[in-house]
């Protein structure tokens, strides 16, 4: 990712956390991935009156890629406003790893401070096809 995806990528992911349906946590999230082919894909946190039933919004950036037929993310943007940002939670980790084992998950909050991992820092030994017997 060069920098000029990174800041299309921040500023994206900002954008969308303006969005997040966060009435109940009041903890809003912004994501933002950046797919293999160059694609951008954004997603906000989306909570439910049932709270079991949110979902993350690096989920709903991923999930909204995967259905337009994309396979592979090479970098993450999730934004926080908080200081230092907060990273994905360990559901969305797992979910990150099955589509970009080797991404770039850059944490941020809204002042523009960053803070850069690889997959493998934030989700050691992550579970994955090769796991499953006959389907790698
Ligand atoms: N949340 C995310 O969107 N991503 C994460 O990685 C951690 C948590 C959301 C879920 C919920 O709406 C709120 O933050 C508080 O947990």
């Amino acid at each position: 990712m060069n920098p000029a995806q990174r800041a299309v990528l921040f500023a994206a992911a900002a954008d969308a956390r303006d969005r997040a349906y966060a009435p109940y946590s009041r903890f809003a999230v912004g994501a933002a991935i950046l797919t293999a082919s160059g694609e951008v894909y954004t997603g906000c946190n989306v909570e439910s009156a049932s709270y079991p039933l949110v979902c993350c919004a690096e989920r709903v950036a991923i999930y909204k890629a995967i259905s337009d037929g994309h396979r592979s993310i090479v970098a993450v943007v999730v934004v926080t406003d908080t200081s230092p940002p907060a990273a994905p939670c360990g559901g969305c980790r797992q979910v990150i790893h099955e589509f970009g084992a080797d991404a770039v998950v850059i944490c941020a909050n809204p002042a523009g401070d960053m803070r850069d991992s690889t997959m493998a820092e934030l989700l050691p030994m992550g579970f994955g096809r090769a796991d499953l017997p006959d389907r790698a």
